[in-house]
């Protein structure tokens, strides 16, 4: 089963998020080969939660703070997410890493804080434009898979994201996605044979990045492909049903 991660960044109020879920709760009925989490805006959370209750949608949030508790004003702690049925977490994602300054040592945080709370990281990696041109993308995302996972990585999900490829209309080749999927892949075993981290079951690692109906099929259908973040095409039903069927 593919997992589609609908990340609705800030976008849509409070109505338009509602009835939004109300007719993917609906269509959600017909789903039989995907599993869909929708990360809604951290004030839309509690409503979704309520909407999606008896469907099997699942709720993810786009961020959570590295810490527990405490004196961090503006922060949404992992417990306070689990406490409004977040069963997933973005973290990470190049937004937060550009506008933000994340490093990855606090995603690794995040992540660890996520896990203690059970909610399911999902942990972004993607080199920019400039990293690939000067052919430096698969050293890129190793530094970040190295510094920005936890401990222990099971059930966690890694979202590669090529920085160029996100809100540009631009997808790579699908062999560049193959090829980069595979090398997280290897990497992870890698960084377990090194007791860097461990896992008895793999992080699934799923593809973002102008993902749209058009091409969704091509990308989903590859072996290392677990599924899809979908950022601008999840905020249009028609459109975003055409990716999840
Ligand atoms: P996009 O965003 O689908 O609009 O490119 C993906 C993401 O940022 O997660």
């Amino acid at each position: 089963m593919k997992i589609i991660i609908a990340n609705w960044k800030m976008n849509l109020g409070l109505a338009d998020s509602l009835a939004l879920a109300q007719k993917l709760v609906t269509f959600s009925k017909t789903l039989q080969q995907s599993q869909l989490v929708i990360c809604p805006s951290f004030t839309a959370i509690a409503l979704i939660n309520n909407e999606i209750a008896q469907s099997s949608i699942k709720l993810g949030a786009q961020d959570c703070c590295e810490h527990d508790v405490g004196a961090y004003t503006g922060d949404v702690s992992a417990k306070m997410l689990a406490e409004l049925g977040c069963k997933f977490v973005i973290l990470g994602h190049s937004e937060r890493r550009s506008i933000h300054q994340e490093t990855s040592i606090q995603v690794s945080h995040k992540a660890a804080m996520a896990l203690k709370y059970g909610i399911t990281p999902i942990i972004c990696v993607g080199e920019s434009t400039l990293e690939r041109n000067a052919g430096q993308a698969f050293a890129v995302v190793k530094s970040q898979l190295e510094q920005s996972l936890p401990k222990d990585v099971s059930g966690v999900i890694i979202a590669y994201e090529p920085i160029w490829a996100i809100g540009t209309g631009v997808v790579p080749a699908l062999e560049q996605i193959e090829e980069m999927h595979l090398f997280i892949k290897e990497s992870l075993l890698n960084l377990q044979n090194n007791g860097c981290i461990l896992f008895e079951i793999a992080p699934k690692i799923v593809y973002g990045g102008s993902v749209n109906s058009n091409n969704c099929k091509d990308i989903l259908k590859m072996q290392a492909v677990n599924g899809l973040l979908v950022g601008g095409a999840s905020l249009v039903y028609d459109e975003f049903c055409k990716i999840l069927v």
